[in-house]
């Protein structure tokens, strides 16, 4: 692999551990202001010390982000659909490599939506962002998508998605973690992280995913809703990170995020003392 290829993983996916906490932002490309995340710099600005890397758009990363920060970022490059359409599949390609380059980012994020009416068409953007990334030494990350029809997020569906992409060429895939998961992980010869999807029931439910997903062999998480729609998003990636980086378990993972929470409450109520 070139030099700046693998030096641009290496900021992403930490040497340190081989382990990775993305924070994934990116989700009003489609979306629209979402719960949480209608002012993106006040959602993102406490969360990016505890992020190894930034998943943003490139007009939330210009507008919201300071460029000062020293946070890699993960640009999201595909895009053409909103949420009031039934089939979200039908994408494009919405940003340039060239425009990627000049914002210095990390490595460039596409959907892929196999099996959808799209799926032709996601694959070949898939497949020219790789032509471009080879060419200028820039990862790409493949996104496998499931659209509205969350329902297709098992083995059999996410391990022909993410190996469609790996034979691609993609330097490293974002799924979703499922019951049977090392069968997804085995048939990936790339790096693989897990998203979180719509929030869970309870933080427990968080950690206990993110344990699983590493502990089957992912190499971290891109996560978003389940963290900064949380009440404390600070507790919880804290959190996230001590199972990911220090290999804690998820009843440590809530104790962490429990003693956080109470110094948070403290400062709140006390914030001359502390
Ligand atoms: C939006 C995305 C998100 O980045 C991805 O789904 C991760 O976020 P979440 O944990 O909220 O699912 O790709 O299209």
């Amino acid at each position: 692999m070139d030099w700046g290829m693998n030096n641009r993983i290496s900021r992403m996916i930490k040497p340190s551990t081989g382990r990775t906490v993305m924070l994934a932002c990116d989700h009003g490309y489609f979306m629209g202001p979402t719960h949480k995340l209608e002012n993106p710099r006040k959602t993102i600005e406490p969360l990016l010390p505890y992020a190894d890397a930034l998943g943003v758009t490139r007009g939330v990363l210009r507008t919201s982000v300071d460029p000062r920060a020293d946070i890699p970022i993960l640009l999201r490059v595909s895009g053409g659909s909103s949420i009031l359409k039934e089939d979200l599949s039908d994408e494009e390609i919405t940003t340039s490599i060239k425009d990627a380059l000049r914002l210095n980012v990390s490595a460039v994020a596409l959907s892929i939506f196999v099996g959808s009416s799209h799926e032709k068409q996601s694959l070949i953007n898939l497949s020219k962002l790789v032509d471009e990334g080879e060419e200028y030494g820039m990862p790409v990350m493949a996104i496998t998508a499931v659209g509205k029809e969350l329902e297709k997020r098992d083995a059999k569906y996410l391990a022909l998605a993410c190996r469609l992409a790996a034979e691609i060429g993609v330097q490293m895939v974002k799924t979703y973690y499922c019951e049977d998961f090392t069968r997804v992980v085995d048939g990936s010869p790339v790096p693989l992280v897990v998203a979180g999807g719509p929030k869970l029931n309870s933080v427990e439910d968080v950690f206990n995913l993110v344990h699983n997903a590493l502990e089957d062999g992912a190499v971290g998480v891109d996560m978003g809703r389940n963290i900064w729609q949380n009440e404390n998003p600070v507790a919880v990636i804290k959190a996230i990170r001590a199972i990911t980086h220090e290999n804690a378990n998820a009843k440590e993972a809530l104790q962490i995020f429990e003693t956080e929470k109470t110094d948070k409450a403290k400062r709140v109520a006390n914030p001359a003392r502390l």
